[in-house]
Parts: structure tokens; C-alpha cells; sequence
């Protein structure tokens, strides 16, 4: 079988310096975080995958079932040659833009962009299978830092799915919508998912569920940690917590400590305490609502051109056109 191209801008050595200079931070600071991107090593990913089976974990199912609805609009609207795709990570809701894009005769390439190799590779050969003659090339990345090495033949679509842009800050958010707009040219598309603000009910529930997988999903993230900087972090040591911030308008997760929790990160030298009940902070995910997301695609240089969301309201996509 052809193997997908793979560029390669984020390499195990880049990530370990990356992953070194993020934990000292994160570690030494008060309170104590981490960033989510460490979450989607082979486990994370495949545990990601199983939450968006969950049924109390809607997003999934609802930007599923927008994409259903709108694939074919987008493909007449942006007649893109190429679907770029960041955070890619299994490709599979891709599959519906991929297929309206080949049915009018468009799509001529497909660029995914993970910062986790192995859900990338998988995903890149599963598409290529399935698309023949559809050139894949995919790129172990960061969003944050890679987009200027983007290949791809105008016009391009560069789709953003997941609600991903939520498990970015505002800073964030800001710098990497500019930077989505910087390599785009004028009148290029970007395909935006966000998750919107609704019931604290809901969405907690939908970040503590009652098979524990995002527990499971959350505490992964100590054994990245202990796997890549030699550290004796011990998963049980922590409960997984989920809470609504009202204020900013996002969940947080964090991992509480359950008891006083000494451990050792041998790659940096460093001893880290928790006291019981310490919290480490290890993603936040911002939910939206229409204004605020407008408001950022345009400070960022797009013009909203459609906003679509699922028949109950829960999660939208926007399609947005990079300004002249
Ligand atoms: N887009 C998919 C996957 C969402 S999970 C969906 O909608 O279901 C988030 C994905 O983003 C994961 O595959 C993760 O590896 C990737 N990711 C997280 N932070 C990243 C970063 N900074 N750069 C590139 N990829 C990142
Ligand atoms: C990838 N991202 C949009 C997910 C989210 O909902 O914020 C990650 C996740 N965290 C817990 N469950 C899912």
C-alpha cells in the first residue's frame, strides 16, 4: 500500500525540550499546571477516542451531526483544493468533508496536523485507503507553533474541529487565530468547531463520566510525565476533578491530590510536594456563545461567514473567510 507523506516539524527530541521547559514551569508554579497538549500520547489518544463514544460526552455526536447537514455547503462555498486540518487527531468526522469535497471534484490534498504521531500516522494511512488518489500528507506539529510549514494548494480550508480552540486560553486563542489568518490568503476558509455555554449540569457531567474514562483520560497525563521525565508520579495518588468556572466560561480539569504526595521528576532534578487536597490544573476547555466567537474571528482578521448549530443548540461550526 502507498504510505501518506509525513513532515515532521515536532520531533521526539523537540517535544522532550518542549515537555522539560513546560513542566518546570508548570510544576514549580501556584497553583500547579500543566498544558492538555501532553494529554495525547498512544493511550491518550485512544482514551480521547473512547470518551467521544461516551454518551454523556456530546460534542462529538453534535458537530457530527452539523457536518452531516452542512459538508456539502461547505465544499460549494469553498471549492477547496486542499482540507488542512489541525488537531487532527483521528480524522474520523473529517471523512464527511473529505467526501463532499471529492463528490463535486474539488479536493486534491489532505494535510492533517497532530502533535500526536500515532494518531496522525493512523489516521493518514485509514484515509488514504479510503480516498485513492487523494494526496495525504500529513504533519507531526504544533497548532501553536507550525502553521508557517503548512503545505497545500490554494484554495485551502483549514478545518479546526473538536472544540479543540477551547483547550486554549484567550491569549491563546488570540495569537493562534492571527496565526491561522497569517498563513491563509485573502478569501481562504477556515472551518471553526466550538462547543457553546448551556446547563453546568450537562457539561460537567459530560467531563466526569460514570465509567471514569476521563478520569482515566485526565490521570494519563502523570504517566506521560513519569514515561518521558523519569518521574515517580503515581496516578492513584490523584482524583480526577471537573468544574464549571462561571466566571470565564469553562470547565477545568484538574487532579487533585487525595493524600500529601512527594514525587521526583529525575529529567529535571526537581522534587515536587503537593499537600492533600493541592490541585494540579491539566486543561480548561471554554465554551462559547456566537458574539464572543465573532468578536475573536474578526479581531483575528475573518469575516463570519456562516454559523451553524446542532438541532438542540450545543455546539456550532462557523465558516469563516480570511479578510481581503
Ligand atoms: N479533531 C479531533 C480530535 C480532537 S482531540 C476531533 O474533533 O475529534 C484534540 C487533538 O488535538 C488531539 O489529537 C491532540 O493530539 C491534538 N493537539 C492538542 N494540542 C495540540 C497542539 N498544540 N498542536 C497540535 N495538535 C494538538
Ligand atoms: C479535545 N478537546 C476539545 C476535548 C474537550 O472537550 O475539551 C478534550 C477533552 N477533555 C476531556 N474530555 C475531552
Amino acid at each position: 500500500m502507498t504510505e501518506p507523506v509525513l513532515d515532521v516539524h515536532l520531533t521526539p527530541e523537540d517535544a522532550a525540550v518542549a515537555l522539560r521547559a513546560e513542566a518546570r514551569a508548570g510544576l514549580t508554579a501556584y497553583p500547579k499546571w500543566v498544558s492538555p497538549k501532553w494529554f495525547y500520547d498512544a493511550v491518550g489518544s485512544r482514551l480521547f477516542e473512547e470518551i467521544t463514544r461516551l454518551p454523556e460526552y456530546y460534542p462529538t455526536r453534535a458537530e457530527r451531526e452539523i457536518l452531516l447537514e452542512r459538508a456539502a455547503e461547505v465544499a460549494a462555498t469553498t471549492g477547496a483544493h486542499a482540507l488542512v486540518e489541525l488537531g487532527s487527531g483521528s480524522s474520523e468526522k473529517t471523512r464527511l468533508l473529505l467526501s463532499a469535497l471529492r463528490d463535486q471534484g474539488s479536493l486534491r490534498e489532505f494535510v492533517p496536523l497532530d502533535v500526536s504521531s500515532s494518531a496522525l500516522v493512523e489516521a493518514a494511512r485509514a484515509i488514504l485507503a479510503d480516498y485513492p488518489g487523494l494526496h495525504v500528507h500529513g504533519v507531526v506539529g504544533d497548532f501553536t507553533e507550525h502553521l508557517d510549514l503548512l503545505p497545500g494548494t490554494s484554495p485551502r480550508l483549514v478545518a479546526f474541529l473538536g472544540g479543540t480552540i477551547g483547550n486554549l486560553i484567550p491569549e491563546e486563542r488570540a495569537k493562534f487565530l492571527s496565526s491561522v489568518r497569517d498563513v491563509l490568503d485573502g478569501g481562504e476558509w477556515l472551518l471553526l468547531g466550538t462547543d457553546l455555554v448551556k446547563d453546568p449540569d450537562v457539561l460537567v457531567r459530560a467531563y466526569d463520566d460514570a465509567r471514569g474514562v476521563t478520569a482515566e483520560f485526565n490521570r494519563n497525563v502523570l504517566r506521560v510525565l513519569d514515561r518521558e521525565l523519569d518521574a515517580d508520579f503515581d496516578p492513584d495518588d490523584f482524583a480526577h476533578v471537573a468544574l464549571w468556572n462561571a466566571e470565564e466560561e469553562w470547565i477545568e480539569m484538574r487532579l487533585r491530590a487525595v493524600r500529601p504526595v512527594k514525587a521526583h521528576v529525575a529529567a529535571l532534578g526537581l522534587d515536587v510536594t503537593f499537600a492533600e487536597g493541592e490541585e494540579l490544573r491539566t486543561e480548561v476547555s471554554a465554551k462559547f456563545r456566537r458574539e464572543g466567537v465573532e468578536r475573536e474571528l474578526g479581531a483575528a482578521g475573518f469575516e463570519l461567514h456562516r454559523w451553524w448549530t446542532d438541532a438542540e443548540g450545543r455546539f456550532a461550526l462557523s465558516l469563516a473567510r480570511a479578510a481581503a
